[in-house]
């Protein structure tokens, strides 16, 4: 789905560059061009970067856990 209508920026993408090293709004603006426009998808970006970062909490408090158990 697109999330940034100014530069054609779909939802994937931008997980994509999350998943390679993206870790703030400014990099994704850098690399994707998201916000840079109108910046109506900025709250959209930001929610896929949080979602992504919760992810990586709970691996981290999985990976842990098991090593606690081990
Ligand atoms: S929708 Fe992303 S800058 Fe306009």
């Amino acid at each position: 789905m697109i999330v940034c209508v100014c530069r054609a920026v779909s939802d994937r993408q931008i997980r994509s560059s999350v998943r390679d090293g993206a870790q703030t709004m400014s990099q994704l603006r850098a690399e994707l061009g998201v916000t840079a426009c109108c910046g109506k998808c900025g709250p959209r970006v930001r929610e896929l970067l949080d979602e992504h970062r919760a992810g990586e909490a709970r691996g981290v408090a999985g990976l842990a856990c098991a090593c606690a158990a081990a």
